[in-house]
């Protein structure tokens, strides 16, 4: 095992650790108990956009190993498990009528997470919007933004207070320009008015689902938002550098982070984008809708990247940046002109991702900095290895372990430095569909066998549950 920061560290008796997951990656039973389809459905099954042209249809079959993998998390001690509810099983059509069904299978879920004493941390979208709702135009459309905040009230009358904390979105970056820039994923859209638009009606979204949890269940019902903020550094002083990073930071951040807690879009992404949109999708009373007290604000953390000013064309589109994704992902005005990604020094992930820690401890101060009173979480962090099953029966993947040692370490340096972060969820607990790239990536800390669907707790897995016991970073 490789690690680059010191051992020992210890956390405080009242810090949450927690693993996560997401509908689509693990649950399998696409068609089952009255499950309508989602737009991951459809990508999946339309050639060459998933790798191996694998599909969620099976996943690692959680939806009838429910019971099995609550005891796998309790007995890897964990006191809180994210897990996302997929909307087209509670709302086939994504609007209208409920699927009992649907609400039955979360409702067993948090109930059996609560009598393992484990806190159901639910996130309400994770990305498989249900299909007839994208073909009223999806996130482009703002309907869908109004459509999601019934089906938030559904579900906060259903499961109710015993969620432990609510997440509106995870990563809106994704759903928004992978989804609708680059079309890498669902619902594979290229289109650059769409992706903004998108932008701002996850936004809104977000604002009109929390509020509706709030009038069910209280204004003091924990609600949150999971951002994926991208830690880009600049490759030099040069202006033309920093202006590159600045793109970046204001495409990927702060189009999330100023209509969520300061109320208002950043000037500059008007600018940035004149000759694509005017902005008049944001109608009057939105950013007032938008802006919630946030429990905690989420965040997932990876990797980082560099960027310098691009050589326009001609320049490389395949040079990757944070997250393995290019700038071409935001769309055609972040592209080859505006911003060259760099390669990073490794080591790499499996996923061609840069291990760079303080990356994290800068974010996590960057946030303490900007906002001081906002308690934070790390809803997701980890890392894809390609792991074997050794002959002694284990998985002994020294490599995530010495990922998660030097991310955790992170997480307590910024902690010790005056950064509010509550929680820590390893993405991921057990492997799973990992979108484009299917099932080749790993991210488990437990092994799934695709085939039998065994599941082996790694290595990674039994050096977390030392982490949970003791509080303290082991070697
Ligand atoms: C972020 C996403 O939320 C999750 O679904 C994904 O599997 C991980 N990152 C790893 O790429």
């Amino acid at each position: 095992m490789t690690t680059t920061r010191p051992s020992g560290r210890q956390f405080s008796d009242d810090f949450l650790w927690g693993s996560a997951t997401a509908s689509y990656q693990i649950e399998g039973a696409y068609d089952e108990d009255g499950r309508g389809p989602s737009i991951w459905d459809t990508f999946s099954r339309t050639p060459g956009k998933v790798l191996n042209g694998d599909t969620g249809d099976v996943a690692v079959d959680h939806y009838h190993r429910v019971a099995e993998d609550v005891e796998i998390m309790k007995g890897l001690g964990l006191q809180a498990y994210r897990f996302s509810i997929a909307w087209p099983r509670i709302q086939p059509t994504g609007s209208g009528e409920f699927n009992q069904a649907g609400l039955d299978f979360y409702s067993d879920l948090v109930d059996r997470l609560v009598a393992a004493g484990i806190k159901p941390v639910a996130t309400l979208y994770h990305w498989d919007l249900p299909q007839p709702l994208e073909d009223e135009g999806g996130w482009a459309n703002r309907a869908t933004a109004y459509r999601f905040a019934e089906y938030a009230t559904k579900l906060a009358e259903v499961l109710g207070d015993r969620v432990h904390l609510w997440t509106t979105l995870n990563e809106p970056w994704c759903s928004a320009f992978l989804g609708y820039a680059s079309g890498v994923h669902a619902p594979g859209v290229t289109d650059d008015v769409k992706a903004l638009k998108a932008v701002h009606h996850l936004n809104l979204a977000h604002g009109l689902a929390g509020r509706a949890i709030r009038e069910v269940l209280g204004e003091d019902t924990p609600v949150s938002i999971t951002l994926n903020l991208h830690v880009t550094r600049a490759e030099s002083d040069a202006a033309d550098a920093v202006e590159a990073k600045r793109r970046i930071d204001t495409i990927a951040n702060e189009v999330f982070l100023g209509p969520l807690l300061d109320g208002e879009y950043p000037k500059e992404v008007f600018a940035d984008t004149a000759h694509i949109t005017d902005w008049s999708f944001v109608q009057e009373g939105d950013l007032e809708l938008i802006r919630i007290p946030l429990t905690v604000l989420g965040v997932n953390y990876y990797s980082t990247g560099r960027v310098k000013k691009g050589t326009g064309v001609g320049a490389d589109p395949g040079k990757p940046g944070p997250d393995g994704h290019r700038a071409s992902e935001h769309s055609s005005w972040v592209g080859a002109d505006e911003v060259e990604w760099l390669p990073q020094p490794g080591p790499h992930t499996a996923m061609g991702w840069n291990q760079e820690p303080q990356g994290l401890v800068d974010l996590l101060l960057e946030l303490r900095d900007r906002y001081p009173s906002q308690p934070l979480a790390i809803t997701e962090n980890g890392a894809a290895f390609y792991d074997t099953v050794s002959e002694d029966g284990r998985v002994h993947d020294e490599d995530r372990v010495g990922y998660l040692h030097d991310h955790i370490d992170a997480v307590g340096e910024a902690i010790e430095k005056g950064a509010d972060v509550r929680a820590y969820f390893v993405w991921s607990l057990l492997d799973n569909f990992e979108w484009a790239y299917g099932y080749d990536r790993r991210f488990g800390v437990v092994r799934v066998d695709y085939d039998t669907q065994e599941r082996i707790v790694k290595d990674s897995g039994l050096w977390y549950r030392e982490l949970l016991r003791t509080r303290t970073i082991a070697p």
